[in-house]
């Protein structure tokens, strides 16, 4: 399990301006092409990326709501557009400006194909804040970085390590409270 301690969460990755990250996936969800930008910002090989779901890469603070959204626009046939953090191999992050759309074949919706582009450092803080504020109203998760004694933390790792499960589910369970995932 990687070391929930670990800084590497908090290490951003810019994408740079004038190129463009490209996917396609099939109906489901699942990558069918990605592109050699997206392989090198996301940490990924091309081939580790194909046969997998799209939500390899999502990032905990994403609202729900914006991928549900998302699926409901390109579904019935329109694009989509948004901005998206999602998480590296290695844990880092992103962002993107994603535009969604159906690749259709004799009238027919064969595929989905996404190209995500550079986002402006102001524009990022600003989703960061927007999207903190989504995940609070939607009673999803809230990001909680927290400074505690070595001693404690070496406790509730090891019973995260024991059980095979987050140290968030720990802290949960500590309280009498489980999660809803
Ligand atoms: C063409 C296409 C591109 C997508 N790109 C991303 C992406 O860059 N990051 C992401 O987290 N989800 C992306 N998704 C959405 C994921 O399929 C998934 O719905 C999302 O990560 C939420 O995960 P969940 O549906 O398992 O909750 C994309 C979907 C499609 C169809």
């Amino acid at each position: 399990m990687t070391d929930p301690s670990s800084y590497a969460m908090f290490v951003e990755t810019e994408v740079p301006e004038g190129e463009l990250i490209i996917s396609r996936t099939d109906l489901e969800g699942t990558i069918t092409y990605a592109n050699e930008t997206f392989a090198a910002i996301s940490g990924y090989r091309p081939e580790e990326l194909v046969g997998r779901s799209h939500n390899i890469l999502r990032h905990p603070d994403m609202p729900k709501s914006v991928f549900r959204q998302m699926w409901k626009t390109i579904r019935a046939g329109a694009p989509w557009e948004g901005y998206v953090k999602n998480m590296r191999k290695d844990r880092g992050y992103y962002w993107v400006y994603a535009t969604v759309s159906g690749v259709y074949r004799e009238g027919e919706l064969v595929e989905y194909k996404s190209l995500r582009a550079f986002v402006p450092e102001a524009k990022r803080i600003a989703m960061q804040e927007r999207y903190d504020a989504m995940r609070r109203e939607e009673g999803d998760r809230i990001r909680l970085v927290a400074y505690v004694p070595a001693e404690v933390y070496r406790r509730l790792a090891g019973l995260a390590e024991a059980e095979g499960i987050g140290l968030d589910r720990i802290i949960a369970r500590q309280l009498g409270r489980f999660p809803a995932e």
